[in-house]
């Protein structure tokens, strides 16, 4: 028997005016986008940003649906959106931010466990760690590379 111990790095910050300029920028962008957001269910706005390599950003937010689960997070909107316009492209980042009724949240919403999976599809596929800035108000977060928020990802080369 053996026993391992995981490292997770998790960078965290009092507010975005702290984080260096290009993460800040993108804060802002997905604050824009959670305010466009179609979530007339749960009034949980979110909003996601992503830079590709090329300094492109895409933006997406959750589209909800009447039928739960026909709808869509912001993560996935974003990450869809940017394979399916920019295909030979990798994610440099990514920003998701959230608001409630109440307005931005304080502290930092995680991603949810499929868009984890997802994002982590993008980073294999590109051979490219994706940067991931989580917004609150009172707290942001940041890690480098989705194995820091999903250790022992699901990956293509477990079905060989
Ligand atoms: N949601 C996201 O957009 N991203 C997440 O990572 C978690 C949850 C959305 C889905 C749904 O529209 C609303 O938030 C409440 O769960």
């Amino acid at each position: 028997m053996r026993t391992k111990e995981l490292q997770i790095f998790v960078y965290e910050y009092n507010n975005i005016s702290e984080l260096p300029n290009e993460d800040q920028g993108l804060v802002l962008k997905a604050r824009e986008a959670s305010s466009k957001a179609y979530a007339p269910y749960s009034n949980f706005r979110v909003g996601a940003a992503i830079l590709l390599e090329n300094g492109e950003v895409v933006l997406g937010n959750n589209q909800e649906n009447a039928a739960f689960p026909s709808g869509l997070c912001a993560e996935r909107v974003a990450m869809f959106y940017a394979n399916a316009n920019f295909p030979d492209v990798p994610i440099k980042a990514i920003a998701v931010t959230a608001s409630n009724t109440k307005g931005l949240l304080d502290e930092p919403a995680s991603p949810c466990g499929a868009c984890r999976q997802a994002l982590a599809e993008s980073e294999i596929r590109f051979k490219n760690k994706i940067r991931v800035i989580l917004d609150g108000t009172k707290k942001v977060q940041v890690l480098q590379g989705i194995e820091m928020l999903l250790p022992f990802v699901f990956k293509p080369e477990s079905m060989k």
